[in-house]
């Protein structure tokens, strides 16, 4: 039997039926949550353990943030500055994006568009006080299709200003990479065009917080509160949890009015997030599987472990997370219309890059396969310019025969309509997944100040032309 994604891709991967490791719970990752000083995140080579309990793998050559895959949870409150020190000590330039955070703009992190990149040798200091609770993460942001495949991000988890009555809170970085027989990272495809022209690059190791198959700790008659993170470059995970009665609490750090779970399953695009809640009900030594059920046969990559119920009486009610409501009038907004284009399976033609019109030869060329209004990754000019406080609505048509996960940066978005249908649901996020030839409607008051990316997260995607930006004026 193939073991962790090899089951579930067409290419085959490891053939040996090795059994994996249990491991006793994720509680030793939550407790790396760092203290009140200036927090140092290191970027440096190192190896990590993806393939442990593979007969004959050695651990990974990965790059990583103080040496652990993912880099170390960060874990902070609302309200409460942060100072994180980036070094680098790659062999390339670097930066931190922190993914969700509505902050200055100075601190984005987007090399040549918010700051100078972090060459080797280097460092950088990022301060910003965070201005929502919720379940978030950072990663690089230069040459990401690289460096974030080679392990450079971690989560961020903001809490709220008052503690809420959890009994557990686990936090989960969902990944997946592409690895040889032998464990090692299979860095002969990085740049593949064949990948970037397609869905991006995919995986055939799937890690949670970087192990296979954890095991992770729960007692009945706890609250648990779940924070799942797709931090994958282009891997869209289709997710089923078992056993419980599951509810949506959050999407993208977002609150929502909570729904259950439906078959306990979620979608969850590259970059996004979901908090779920549960009370836990289930017998002392039961296991409840979480399983990735996006191909015929179901892949369990995870599961949660009962331990010996909790003793008592116990309040079962789920706690409240507090609502996020931004303010959005959409009396006069400003209209944006991004028309997505490119892309392997017919959707090549001649396009905008560098300020000229080139043919799909020269285009390959500079490895540029996607566009947003016949524009291929050009940070020239901005996708719009608005005065700051003024409501946007950018109508963004999906014209490839691919899904995407457009991201906005520095500002929350309402999904207004989906194929002209509108949204019943409130749903406020950062990052959307937006099937083939489909048409969404987002809008925002675009109230922060500065240069603001708007992109494909499936990182490949937008390294070949799906990138974008808008600039707020102060
Ligand atoms: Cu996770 Cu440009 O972002
Ligand atoms: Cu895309």
């Amino acid at each position: 039997m193939p073991q962790n994604l090899s089951s579930w891709t067409r290419r085959g991967f490891l053939k040996s039926g090795a059994a994996f490791a249990g491991i006793a719970g994720l509680g030793a990752l939550n407790a790396q949550a760092l203290g009140n000083d200036t927090i140092v995140l290191t970027a440096k080579p190192g190896s990590a353990h993806l393939a442990r309990g593979i007969d004959g793998a050695k651990p990974t050559a990965v790059w990583a943030y103080n040496n652990t895959v993912p880099g170390p949870v960060i874990r902070t409150r609302v309200g409460k500055k942060l100072r994180v020190r980036l070094i680098n000590k790659l062999d390339q330039p670097t930066t931190l994006h922190w993914h969700g955070l509505r902050i200055d703009n100075a601190m984005d992190g987007v090399p040549d568009l918010t700051q100078k990149p972090v060459m080797p040798g280097h460092s950088f200091d990022y301060q910003f006080t965070p201005p929502d609770a919720g379940t978030y993460w950072y990663h690089t942001h230069n040459r990401t299709w690289e460096q974030l495949a080679r392990g450079l991000s971690g989560l961020l988890i903001v809490e709220e200003k008052d503690p809420l009555p959890f009994d557990r809170d686990l936090a989960l970085a969902i990944d997946d990479w592409r690895l040889g027989p032998d464990g090692a990272l299979d860095e002969q495809s990085f740049g593949s065009l064949h990948d970037w022209s397609h869905q991006g690059r995919l995986g055939n190791w799937m890690t949670v917080n970087g192990a296979s198959n954890p095991q992770v700790s729960v007692r009945s008659g706890e609250r648990v509160r779940l924070r799942l993170v797709n931090t994958a470059n282009a891997r869209i995970f289709r997710l089923a949890l078992e056993g419980e009665d599951f509810h949506l609490l959050a999407l993208d750090g977002r609150a929502i009015d909570p729904i259950p779970l439906k078959d306990g399953r979620i979608v969850l695009a590259p970059a996004q997030r979901a908090d779920i809640g549960f009370v836990a009900s289930r017998t002392e030594g039961t296991t409840s599987p979480i399983q990735e059920v996006t191909y015929d046969k179901p892949f369990t990559f995870a599961g949660l472990v009962y331990g010996a119920a909790l003793d008592g009486a116990r309040n079962r009610i789920l706690p409240k997370l507090p609502r996020i409501n931004p303010a959005l009038d959409l009396g006069d907004p400003l209209r944006i219309t991004l028309d997505m284009t490119g892309g392997a399976m017919g959707g090549m033609r001649a396009m905008r890059h560098m300020g000229r019109m080139m043919e799909v030869p020269e285009l390959i060329e500079n490895r540029r396969v996607w566009a947003f209004n016949g524009i291929a990754g050009d940070l020239d000019t901005p996708l719009f310019d608005t005065a700051r406080g003024r409501s946007v609505i950018v109508k963004i048509l999906n014209n490839t025969n691919w899904p995407h996960a457009m991201h906005v940066h520095g500002h929350h978005f309402k999904i207004i309509s989906r194929n002209g249908t509108p949204l019943e649901r409130v749903e406020w996020r950062d990052t959307v997944l937006m099937q083939r030839r489909e048409q969404i409607e987002i809008g925002f008051a675009a109230d922060n100040p500065g240069k603001w990316l708007l992109h494909c997260h499936m990182v490949e995607h937008a390294a070949a032309g799906m990138m974008t930006w808008f600039n707020v004026k102060a």
